[in-house]
């Protein structure tokens, strides 16, 4: 039923909910679906799934594989959009339709992820990711949206070229797995609610941080990855989302891995995923990335047909193809005897059971259908958008100026790009928002005199004429503020960077503002650049990063220099020196150091170099002193710090072995200055155990503390457990190994802890071994510079073929 005539009925009957019956909702209450299983709520949702499937046609089924079904008309089942984003707030897309005016033209805008990484809070996140599906339940009450979303991004930003790593939590495998743990929970409602709030999709999976690069690209790349640096640092978001969070959907990526496409891959898709990771359940599905069936056939051309391509697809778990080309091509596929209708059903059930479990058939059983647009942007959304961004930023530099009193007797020079930032704030991934208060609102907030000059433009304008204003404003300012850095005309979603550094006429212009000898901040906004020349200028009096901070960010920003918020967020990702991109390629997939290649190394955990600023970094208005409450508990498995791994393995009763608390250590965090702040304690290991190199500390517990008084005390307890101690073989098996380990507490610690393991190494988790290793060969792609596909067809004697 059109849409259209559903919300002019809509408009004239009110609030009556009742009316979307039959149109965005399957008609339950007359006609074929009434005496069917599925619309029967008091039945097993696999069987209701299963009753409707049997009463499509062939041809039914196979239209309706697609990310934009059809449903079955004559069945009363409406037409369905898979495809639906939310990745920062309920976001445009495909199956989300925000009016132009008035009820259901905005939702809110939190900030970007690598934002709300950046606050180590994961209470916030399951909070921020509350307000999501409950604005998501309210969009789709009204037919303005699905009920399920391709959120979250979960690959590790591990290049700082990449043009999505905005859209991640940020670097760390263990950070992104709590991060996307507690975000999911708030997605879904819980493990398993009887009715999910929405159902949330962890893609890409995997290997996939590239967008186009010196020649090489998304769509064809072939990622080779060993088995260590796969369980190490590509798997654990995606097991946590999996395995840990009952996650209603996946999406396979863009790229190959190990000379297979994703899409096409039964090892990566059934054996890891589904077998491995035990995520079998009927309403879990896996969606392609958008066309990424289709890119298969070409660019990869891994199957000679388009039919190979579609069904070397389902059969190998993929269950959605965003995309049309399932519903093109599938038909001549199963003609030929490519795929089994079984398996077309299977498809289909874990489209339909996941709808089940969301209440789609359930009408206003479902506690989530009184939801309206009175539930979309409430106050407490808006607090918490405006929370989010405020324990999101960073302080990187402060000589003592900020906070900085602020008063209607003063003049602000605000300066840059992002002096007058409006969507910009929202990065990528979004939605209308209620409203987006920029650096200056933030600035006027104070009631200070605010002087906007938006120049240099862009990524730094080098027109000097057009920058006339900016001396003008600095001269007559007590305060200088430049806000700029970089936004979405360099990185996004198909383009990554090409440069890690401020543009030239950004820093001149920073530069020539820092003589002035005026209290003057830099406001650092979007991803990270080397910020050398901003930390060695000493008239620079202080440095915030801000990336994308969301609807409230320049209140936000303005609130951390005022003090009225103290700062406490800390760097999810490494800043590197603008060199750092010259010495590896992006598409070199490891981590560790090489000397043969030249790699100084990946991420905190392997850099050889100096960082610009490490991950973790980020300053305070006050200042903390830390303590172990106790020592380690001292029970039969140890003296003096020192533990037996046969003991520690032999009370471990979980299934998942990496599970097993290992101890919970008491920290108590002390407040030692004068400012009332958060702390965000982080909690590093580090030690001579498990296969060489040693990664230089791993994170592997982080908890925010919340509002700290001076001379006060705030207890942090530091989780771990066999899985946070073990490391992973070469052969991608999570191993528990004798030897030394350090618990360090903070970047440059402030605590530390010793203790040892002795005995034989115990592996907690056997790795499948994938089917031997291959490289794509398909004499269509040539990849550019730094392509290892190109070094694996000159390397690699072996003839590895196409299946
Ligand atoms: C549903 O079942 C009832 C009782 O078995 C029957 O009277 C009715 O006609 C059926 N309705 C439909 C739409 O098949
Ligand atoms: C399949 O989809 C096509 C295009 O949407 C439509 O024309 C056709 O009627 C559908 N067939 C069935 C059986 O639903
Ligand atoms: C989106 O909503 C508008 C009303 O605001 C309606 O006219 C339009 O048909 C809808 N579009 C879709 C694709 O549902
Ligand atoms: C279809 O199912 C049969 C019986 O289970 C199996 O032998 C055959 O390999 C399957 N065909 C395909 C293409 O999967
Ligand atoms: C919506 O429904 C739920 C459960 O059915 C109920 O707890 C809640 O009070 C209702 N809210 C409103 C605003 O009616
Ligand atoms: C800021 O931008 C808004 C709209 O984007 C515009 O209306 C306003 O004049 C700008 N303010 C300044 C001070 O440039
Ligand atoms: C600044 O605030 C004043 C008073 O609160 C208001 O009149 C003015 O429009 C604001 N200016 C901007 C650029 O927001
Ligand atoms: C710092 O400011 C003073 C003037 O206050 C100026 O003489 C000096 O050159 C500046 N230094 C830098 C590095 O900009
Ligand atoms: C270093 O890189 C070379 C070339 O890719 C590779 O053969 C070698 O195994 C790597 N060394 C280590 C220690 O990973
Ligand atoms: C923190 O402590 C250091 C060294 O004792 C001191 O120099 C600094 O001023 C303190 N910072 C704050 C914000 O209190
Ligand atoms: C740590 O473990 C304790 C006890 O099992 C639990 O109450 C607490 O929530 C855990 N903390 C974190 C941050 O996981
Ligand atoms: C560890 O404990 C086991 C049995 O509990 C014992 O056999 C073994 O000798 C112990 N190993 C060490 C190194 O203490």
């Amino acid at each position: 039923m059109s849409a259209l005539l559903g919300a002019a009925v809509l408009a004239l009957a009110g609030p009556a909910l009742a009316q979307l019956e039959g149109r965005g909702f399957p008609e339950c209450h007359q006609g074929p679906l009434k005496n069917n299983t599925v619309c029967d709520t008091s039945a097993d949702p696999l069987d209701r799934a299963i009753a409707l499937i049997k009463t499509f046609t062939l041809e039914e089924k196979l239209n309706n594989t697609g990310s934009t079904s059809p449903g079955v008309p004559r069945l009363g089942l409406p037409a369905y959009t898979w495809w639906n984003e939310a990745l920062h707030g309920v976001a445009d897309s495909p199956g989300v339709n925000f009016s132009d005016v008035g009820d259901f033209s905005y939702a809110t805008s939190f900030p970007e992820p690598i934002v709300m990484g950046a606050a180590f809070d994961d209470e916030l996140i399951r909070a921020v990711a509350t307000v999501v599906s409950t604005e998501a339940r309210a969009f789709n009450n009204f037919d303005r949206a699905g009920l399920d979303f391709w959120t979250p991004n979960i690959n590790p930003y591990k290049d700082p070229r990449w043009g999505r790593g905005l859209e991640t939590p940020g670097e760390d495998p263990f950070h992104i797995a709590s991060y996307v743990h507690n975000l999911i929970d708030g997605l879904q409602g819980g493990y398993d609610p009887k009715y999910k709030r929405v159902v949330a999709t962890c893609k890409h999976f995997v290997g996939y941080d590239m967008e186009s690069w010196n020649g090489n690209y998304r769509y064809q790349w072939d990622a080779q990855i060993s088995s260590q640096d796969l369980v190490e640092y590509y798997m654990p978001p995606f097991q946590s989302c999996a395995r840990d969070s009952n996650v209603g959907a996946f999406m396979c990526s863009y790229n190959a891995v190990n000379g297979r496409p994703t899409c096409a891959d039964p090892y990566l898709l059934n054996d890891i995923l589904r077998e491995h990771w035990g995520w079998t359940e009927e309403q879990q599905w896996v969606t392609s990335d958008c066309d990424a069936v289709q890119n298969v056939f070409y660019p990869h051309k891994f199957t000679e047909t388009r039919e190979e391509a579609v069904a070397a697809a389902l059969n190998a778990g993929t269950d959605i193809d965003c995309g049309t080309y399932y519903q093109h091509h599938l038909p001549a596929a199963y003609e030929q005897g490519l795929f089994n209708e079984s398996t077309l059903d299977q498809a289909l059930v874990r489209q339909y059971s996941s709808l089940v479990r969301l209440g789609y058939f359930d009408g206003m059983a479902v506690p989530y259908r009184n939801l309206t647009f009175s539930d979309v942007s409430t106050p407490h959304a808006q607090q918490l958008a405006h929370r989010a961004a405020a324990e999101g930023i960073v302080l990187l530099k402060n000589d003592g100026t900020l906070p900085l009193k602020i008063g209607s007797d003063m003049t602000i020079a605000l300066v840059g790009d992002w002096a007058n930032a409006t969507t910009q704030m929202q990065g990528n991934y979004e939605g209308p928002a209620p409203y987006l208060h920029g650096p200056v609102y933030g600035a006027n907030q104070t009631g200070a005199t605010v002087l906007v000059a938006n120049q240099p433009g862009g990524q730094g304008d080098p027109t000097t004429d057009n920058w006339r204003p900016i001396w003008e404003y600095a001269e007559q300012a007590d305060v200088i503020v430049y806000a700029g850095g970089i936004d979405l005309t360099v990185a996004e979603e198909g383009m990554d960077r090409v440069s890690i550094d401020w543009t030239g006429a950004q820093l001149d212009v920073i530069g020539q503002l820092a003589m002035y000898g005026k209290p003057m901040f830099v406001m650092q906004m979007g991803d990270q650049v080397d910020n050398t020349p901003i930390i060695q200028n000493p008239n620079i009096s202080a440095l915030i990063w801000g990336g994308y901070p969301g609807q409230d960010g320049g209140l936000a920003l303005f609130d951390i220099v005022t003090g009225k918020v103290a700062p406490a967020g800390r760097l999810p990702v490494t800043q590197y020196p603008a060199a750092y991109i010259s010495q590896i390629p992006m598409t070199d997939m490891t981590l560790r150091p090489n000397a043969t290649t030249g790699s100084p190394g990946r991420t905190y955990q392997w850099y050889t170099g100096e960082p610009v600023f490490e991950f973790g970094s980020g300053l305070h208005y006050t200042n903390f002193s830390i303590s172990f409450a106790n020592d380690l508990p001292h029970n039969h498995h140890s003296s003096s710090s020192c533990y037996n791994i046969s003991d520690l393995t032999g009370d471990c009763n979980e299934q998942y072995k990496d599970r097993c608390a290992f101890a919970t250590i008491p920290l108590d965090v002390h407040n030692t200055g004068a400012v009332t702040s958060d702390y965000v304690a982080l909690g590093f290991l580090t030690g001579c155990h498990g296969p060489q190199p040693y990664p230089r500390k791993r994170l592997r517990a982080y908890k925010r503390l919340h509002g700290i008084a001076p001379g006060s005390t705030q207890t942090a307890a530091v989780n771990l457990t066999l899985g946070s101690l073990a490391r992973v073989d070469d052969y991608g098996n999570t191993v528990l190994y004798p030897g030394d380990y350090a618990l360090m507490i903070d970047t440059q610690p402030l605590a530390m802890m010793n203790f040892s393991l002795t005995g034989e190494a115990v592996t907690l988790d056997y790795w499948p071994q994938p089917p031997v290793k291959r490289v794509q060969e398909n004499g269509y792609w040539v990849g550019g510079y730094g392509s290892t596909q190109e070094e694996g067809l000159l390397a690699d004697g072996t003839v590895p073929g196409v299946m």
